[in-house]
This record gives structure tokens, C-alpha cells and sequence, in this order.
């Protein structure tokens, strides 16, 4: 009895213990976001992510297209990981998708991909649209080949955050079946669970990836680097209440990790432009244009 204690428990502890030396952050109390600053400075700058975007504020842009290259292939081999504050996708083996065009100088290649949620389905997503929060967003983070993966997220134009956010759909998304198996095998910090035939990254993201916003902006963890150029995109991947679920179900030290998503930041003198894919110049009409796409895109 004592034995099968010992055996159960302290693999966990030394699991969780490992998962100590980068738990010096979190989402609540001394170690939430209002404390980041503390020990990261950077966390107080002047251009931080997410932000609440305001459609009403937004710019008009007629970007030049971007160009997805090998997100349609498989990938053959995932390694997903509980790092204590999320639960993060790398590919083993299989093609890295690479990104360029629209804002981005460059062509960046996949790093990683990894979600961010709330304690219910009124909150989760990180940036907002007009004040509104969605359950769960995936970031999928990519460097600047120029610079490589640990050098680039210490470079302005260093990284750019393809950012998905979901909405509630009535059946599961049959296309993050292998997510959700893996999520089963990651509960404790620092679990990994290697993952054969993991699918696309097209068929974990949207359709339409042609209407955007974009913005400059950081990291959303420490050390909130100023070296992101966010892509928002307007069109939402439908989950299942009990595929949102799964994500708050995971451990982190000292309990579940029910939320992980941090506070909106203010803009400051940012821009924020909407990538409307047809030429014109800045009036109320296409404003109104940019609330109605987003709206028809995503009934
Ligand atoms: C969702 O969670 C937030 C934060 O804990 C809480 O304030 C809110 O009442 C909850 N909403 C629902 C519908 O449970
Ligand atoms: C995955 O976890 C195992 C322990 O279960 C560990 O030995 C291995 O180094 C981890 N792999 C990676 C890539 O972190
Ligand atoms: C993407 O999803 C479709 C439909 O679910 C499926 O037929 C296809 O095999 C998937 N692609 C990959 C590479 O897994
Ligand atoms: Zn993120």
C-alpha cells in the first residue's frame, strides 16, 4: 500500500518539481500578470499583447497575400507538451510550414503552436474583438528564418503569432481528434506524449485566412518581448463545449490550470490595420464593412 503511494506520488512530485524552475510565473495572486513586471520589465513596455481591437479604430489595408507553404502537409510526427502554462505542439518529423507576405518582412517557419482558455466559455481567448472575449485561442508562433528560433524572439520582426480564436459549435471538430486524445497523456507538468499522423495545420486552423487583423506587439508570457507581429485572423475554428473542457483539465503546479490567458494591454499609439483584401481608401463605409464581414463570417 505504502509502496504503491510511493510509486504513484513521487514521480508526480519530481514532476512537478522539474516543472518548478519555470514556474516563475502564473495567472494568479503574487505570481499573476499585474506582477510580471517585477521580475520581467519588458512586461511594462509600451506596445504589450493581447489587446482589445476595436473594430471602429481599425485601419484599412490591402496587404499583399499571404503565402502558406506546407500547412496542407501531414505532419508525421507531434511532440505535446504540458509546459506548467499551456499545453504546446512542436513538430518531430514532417514538413515545417512557412509563412510570408501580408505585414510580414521575411519568411518565418513554424516554432510552435499552443492555446490559451478561461474557467468557462464566456472568457479564454487572449485578444478581444469589440470587448468580446472567446472561449479558447490557439497561437500558432513562427520565427523569422533570417534570425533562427532562440535568436528571433529577442529581434523586433522576430516572430509573428498567426492567432485563431474558436467559437462553440454543436458537434466536435473531427480534425482535433488526435489533440484531444493527446491532452489525456499531458495532465502533469512536463508530460509529453509524442504523436503519429497528427494532421494538418490547415485542417487546425480556418478556412478563410484571407481577412485579418495585424498588429505590433509582444509575447503574452514573460519576458513579453516586443518582437511579434500578431495576426489575428476574423474567421473563428469551431470546438465542442466538451472539446474547450478538455483544456481545463490539465495540471499545472498546485492544481488544474483552469485559465491561462493574460489581461488586454493598452494600444498606445499603435495601429490597427484589417486586412480587407480589396483596394480602397479609409471611410465609415468600410468600416462598417470590417464589423459586417466579421459578423457574416463567423453566424
Ligand atoms: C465565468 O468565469 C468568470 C471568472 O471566474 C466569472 O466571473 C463568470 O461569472 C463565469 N461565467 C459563467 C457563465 O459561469
Ligand atoms: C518527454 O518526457 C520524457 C519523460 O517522460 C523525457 O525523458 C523526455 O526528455 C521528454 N521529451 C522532450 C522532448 O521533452
Ligand atoms: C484534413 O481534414 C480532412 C477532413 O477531415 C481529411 O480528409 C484530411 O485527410 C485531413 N488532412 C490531413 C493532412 O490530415
Ligand atoms: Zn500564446
Amino acid at each position: 500500500m505504502i509502496l504503491d503511494l510511493v510509486t504513484k506520488i513521487v514521480p508526480f512530485l519530481i514532476l512537478t518539481y522539474i516543472g518548478g524552475n519555470c514556474q516563475d510565473f502564473g495567472y494568479d495572486g503574487d505570481e499573476g500578470p499585474v506582477h510580471w513586471g517585477e521580475k520581467y520589465s519588458q512586461c511594462l513596455g509600451k506596445h504589450q499583447s493581447p489587446i482589445d481591437i476595436e473594430t471602429s479604430n481599425v485601419l484599412m489595408k490591402n496587404f499583399p497575400p499571404l503565402k502558406f507553404e506546407h500547412f496542407q502537409h501531414e505532419v508525421h510526427e507531434g511532440l505535446l507538451e504540458n509546459n506548467g502554462h499551456t499545453v504546446i505542439l512542436k513538430i518531430i518529423r514532417g514538413k515545417r510550414p512557412r509563412i510570408q507576405g501580408g505585414p510580414l518582412k521575411g519568411i518565418y517557419e513554424f516554432s510552435q503552436l499552443h492555446f490559451h482558455w478561461g474557467p468557462n466559455d464566456t472568457l479564454g481567448s487572449e485578444n478581444k474583438i469589440n470587448h468580446q472575449s472567446f472561449p479558447l485561442e490557439m497561437h500558432v508562433v513562427m520565427h523569422n528564418i533570417a534570425y533562427g528560433p532562440h535568436k528571433a524572439a529577442k529581434i523586433y520582426g522576430g516572430l509573428t503569432v498567426l492567432s485563431f480564436l474558436t467559437s462553440i459549435s454543436p458537434n466536435d471538430n473531427k480534425n482535433y481528434d488526435k489533440l484531444e486524445e493527446g491532452l489525456l497523456e499531458v495532465q502533469f507538468v512536463s508530460s509529453n506524449k509524442s504523436i503519429r499522423n497528427f494532421g494538418s495545420l490547415d485542417n487546425l486552423t480556418t478556412v478563410d485566412r484571407k481577412h485579418y487583423f495585424t498588429y505590433e506587439g509582444s509575447l503574452t508570457t514573460p519576458p513579453c518581448s516586443e518582437v511579434v507581429t500578431w495576426i489575428e485572423f476574423v474567421n473563428t475554428v469551431p470546438l465542442s463545449k466538451e472539446q474547450i473542457k478538455a483544456f481545463r483539465s490539465i495540471s499545472t503546479t498546485g492544481g488544474r490550470l483552469t485559465h491561462n490567458f493574460r489581461p488586454v494591454q493598452p494600444i498606445n499609439d499603435r495601429f490597427v490595420y484589417y486586412n480587407s483584401g480589396i483596394s480602397h481608401s479609409k471611410t465609415t463605409i468600410t468600416v462598417l464593412y470590417v464589423i459586417l464581414v466579421f459578423l457574416l463570417i463567423n453566424t
